[in-house]
């Protein structure tokens, strides 16, 4: 029988513009190509066109996939035997995958009980060694940092340069869903290897005349969370969207630059807000994304109402008819307890007969 061809994927689709060798090994799940999704009613409340970017249908459920593929390649090929990173939970779930995937151990280093359970399992079904610290993702971070030296250990954070190589292809396929770039782009902001990943992505696209525009990049952090926002280091960050819960982002200049360069800003929603933007989006789009992912569309909700920045970069507001792109970065089934919580559901009881069924329907 003929061997499968790794065909699929973000390095077989972009090996061209990804620091790749004949030579590099690719580890793959056929991760990327993930659906830019129109959202009519979005576009419809804000009279701009909006497209969401699902990345959520990436093999682990997150946009880190995208990433995970290019740097355990790379550390493959520069002889890892483990790999180790810190994790609000999607990247700890993608480099336990695609480590499981290259034969090399994992291991995540994870803030106690600040996981969603479907990420913490996530990383314990794929084989991860799990470390739960007293502590937060900032605490995690330095741990792996100081780990940086141990031979045969590969950091697999976004300070490895391959995440954020791997992390641009996103725009990429955007670009070439739309036929150019959009006018805005908006994500949410954690620890900024994302925002810096998008960035550079739109840049090389349009360097090497494959798009004639860049978007301006808008970040949206959580309230509690958002050192971007205040300018300083948050000590002791809190959210309901675990995944954005970073007090000292590591691409803290990488976001800077995206938003100073594109004309963009960073701005801030609160837990209510993110909650209440995913209930909207499962509602009224069929689209489920974890609260972190919300983000992006309770701030283009925000862009739209009175409570706009008053430093918007749109003056007067995001022009009629602007292409806005929203990625929504991970599946809504990695964290139900809090939509469930927030929704406050029960369903409607009733005894096992079709009379039954059909008077408790009649009186709903
Ligand atoms: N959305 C989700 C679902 C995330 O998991 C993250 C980050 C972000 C947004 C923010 O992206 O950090 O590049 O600014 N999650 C990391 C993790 C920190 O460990 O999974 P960022």
């Amino acid at each position: 029988m003929k061997p499968l061809l790794n065909d699929k994927g973000v390095i077989a689709r972009y090996r061209e513009f990804l620091p790749f060798t004949d030579s590099t090994p690719v580890v793959s799940l056929s991760e990327g190509s993930t659906p830019l999704i129109h959202s009519p009613k979005l576009s419809e409340k804000t009279g701009a066109e909006v497209y969401l970017k699902y990345e959520g249908l990436n093999p682990t459920g997150s946009f880190k996939d995208r990433g995970m593929t290019v740097a355990i390649s790379k550390a493959v090929e520069d002889g890892a035997h483990t790999v180790i990173c810190a994790s609000t939970g999607n990247t700890s779930a993608a480099a336990a995958a695609y480590a499981t995937r290259a034969d090399i151990q994992c291991v995540v280093i994870l803030p106690a009980g600040k996981i969603a359970i479907g990420k913490l399992a996530q990383a314990y079904v794929y084989g991860a060694k799990v470390v739960a610290i007293r502590g937060n993702f900032d605490d995690a971070l330095r741990i792996v940092r100081e780990f940086g030296g141990v031979e045969g250990v590969g950091i697999v954070n976004s300070i490895n340069p391959y995440r954020i190589e791997g992390q641009k292809t996103a725009s990429f396929e955007i670009i070439e869903d739309l036929g150019d770039a959009p006018d805005i782009h908006i994500l949410p902001v954690g620890n900024a290897g994302n925002i810096t990943a998008y960035w550079k992505g739109y840049r090389e696209f349009q360097n090497l005349g494959l798009s004639t525009r860049l978007p301006k990049m808008v970040g949206f952090q959580a309230a509690g969370s958002a050192p971007l926002f205040l300018g300083h280091p948050v000590e002791n960050p809190d959210t309901i969207a675990t995944a954005i819960r970073i007090g000292n982002p590591a691409s803290w200049d990488g976001a800077k630059n995206a938003v100073s360069e594109s004309g963009g800003c960073i701005d801030i929603v609160t837990d209510t807000e993110i909650l209440d933007a995913q209930a909207w989006l499962a509602g009224n789009e069929g689209i489920f994304v974890e609260p972190a992912s919300a983000a992006s569309v309770a701030g283009l909700m925000k862009c739209f109402s009175n409570a706009r920045c008053a430093t918007c970069p749109f003056g007067a507001g995001i022009r009629p008819g602007a292409k806005v792109v929203l990625t929504v970065t991970g599946h809504g089934l990695k964290d139900t307890e809090a939509p469930v919580k927030h929704g406050g559901f029960q369903p409607l009881e009733a005894d096992a007969t079709l009379d039954s069924v059909r008077s408790v329907l009649d009186k709903s």
